[in-house]
């Protein structure tokens, strides 16, 4: 059977699943994303140089690698395009024959990104704190069916059609909360240019990919955004507005479940958050300043808005969960050199609401908001784990907190990352992700 495997952020984003799909994408021949759009932000290091991946799957840095641009994903052609001339002149190549858009993709056109502005600025209070790339507005065009797909747009009647459908009523909802109106035959002269520039990409993706899985060549699907962001299981309604779990892999490419071999769970060594919503272990009040050290020694601000980034303690409840949801096969555990200079680490075992022990993961995010985690203490292990290969290199706690991590999920871990650097990652010898890594 062919190599199709998942890579999924099992917490809210940033997990560092950049480096992880990099690592992983030399040993696939196709690398594909199944939803989102330029929401997402990967950083991948290599060497001195740093690639920024917001669309274009991170499988563009390694020669000779396919990247599919799914049928889940909701696609801004003028984003597509600056990403790749940036690309390109960071000296990759983005070329039709390694770049495959899905006919059947949404666009993310201006009027998206204009109602996304007017979204957030009508909840107030209560916004999202959305990325304001009119991920949203297109994800609703789309299961409103009035949504724009790639293949559409090379029809210009039909392009043009549906773009005065749709301004007619974007307008009016711009125009009520004090925008600026957006004119048709802009609009349609905008997305034409590029949709032209775009057609050589254009291909059936789904067909794509099953017969390459058919002929056995390996699939690396890689999750944007993460579980606890997604629209179904995510901390509704401050989620994004795709299925970013293991199910939504199949929606968003086309390929059927039993395809799927493997899902790997991008964890990070404790927890943060960009955008509102509830984050019960976040260093609030007493730990502002630990917050405040973990985001500087985590280099945590967004990679697509540049957003500081909340950040808390490693919550095992919610990460079991996350482990359920996406039947986790292996974890890749990242950034557990951030957490060296602490002295306590504490983690996240359950929580507890109105006195009681919370059973499962709280659908309503009210209930989120209220909850009190219940925390285990381990010690610290102050020494530099920085660059370690070896497991057995580890100091002790810091194994010790590994092996806790791995009980508490009820997962493997695979991989654990010591730094942002291909090379400074210790791999489990014997574990599936080993097993990936191995086999092309
Ligand atoms: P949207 O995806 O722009 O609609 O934003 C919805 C929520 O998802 C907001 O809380 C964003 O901050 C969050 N979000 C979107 N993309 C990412 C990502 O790549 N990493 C982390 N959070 C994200």
């Amino acid at each position: 059977m062919s190599k199709v495997i998942v890579v999924i952020g099992a917490q809210w984003g940033d997990e560092g699943k950049g480096k992880i799909v990099d690592l992983l994408a030399e040993r696939f021949d196709i690398v594909s994303r199944y939803q989102g759009g330029h929401n997402a932000g990967h950083s991948v290091y290599v060497g001195e140089r740093a690639f920024v991946l917001h669309l274009i799957p991170s499988g563009i840095i390694h020669r000779g690698k396919t990247c599919v641009l799914g049928n889940g994903m909701v696609i801004d052609p003028k984003a597509f395009f600056e990403e790749a001339d940036r690309l390109a002149a960071q000296g990759l190549e983005v070329t039709p024959e390694r770049v495959l858009v899905s006919s059947r993709a949404h666009l993310i056109l201006p009027y998206h990104r204009a109602l996304d502005h007017t979204s957030e600025e009508r909840l107030g209070n209560e916004r999202v704190g959305t990325t304001l790339r009119g991920i949203g507005p297109a994800y609703e065009d789309k299961a409103g069916r009035r949504g724009i797909r790639v293949a559409d747009a090379l029809v210009p009647e039909v392009l043009r059609a549906r773009i005065e459908r749709n301004l007619e009523d974007a307008n009016r909802i711009i125009e009520a909360y004090g925008g600026q109106a957006l004119d048709v035959e802009e609009v349609f002269a905008e997305t034409s240019r590029l949709t032209e520039r775009l057609a050589p990409f254009i291909a059936d993706t789904t067909h794509f990919l099953n017969r390459a899985a058919r002929e056995g060549r390996s699939i690396l699907i890689e999750g944007a955004q993460a579980t606890l962001l997604d629209v179904d299981h995510g901390t509704y309604p401050f989620v994004t507005s795709s299925s970013t779990t293991a199910g939504g892999a199949s929606i968003g490419t086309g390929l059927a479940p039993h395809r799927i071999t493997g899902v790997l769970g991008i964890v990070r060594t404790y927890t943060t958050r960009v955008g509102e919503g509830p984050f019960p272990t976040e260093m609030l009040e007493g730990e502002a300043e630990l917050g405040q050290l973990i985001r500087k020694r985590g280099r945590e601000y967004g990679a697509s808005t540049g957003r500081p980034r909340r950040c808390g303690w490693f919550d095992a409840f919610a990460t079991r969960y996350a482990a359920e949801i996406n039947g986790f096969t292996s974890v890749a555990l990242t950034k557990l050199d951030v957490l060296d200079a602490l002295d306590q680490i504490k983690v996240c075992t359950g929580y507890r609401l109105d006195g009681r022990e919370v059973e499962s993961f709280p659908a309503v995010s009210q209930d989120l908001r209220r909850v009190e985690p219940v925390y285990d203490t381990l010690p610290g292990w102050n020494t530099s784990t920085e660059g370690i290969t070896e497991m057995s290199r580890l100091p002790l706690n810091a194994r010790a907190y590994v092996e806790y991590l791995s009980r508490a999920m009820d997962v493997e871990i695979g991989l654990v990352s010591t730094g942002p650097e291909r090379d400074q990652t210790i791999l489990n010898p014997g574990s599936a992700l080993d097993a990936w890594l191995k086999t092309q």
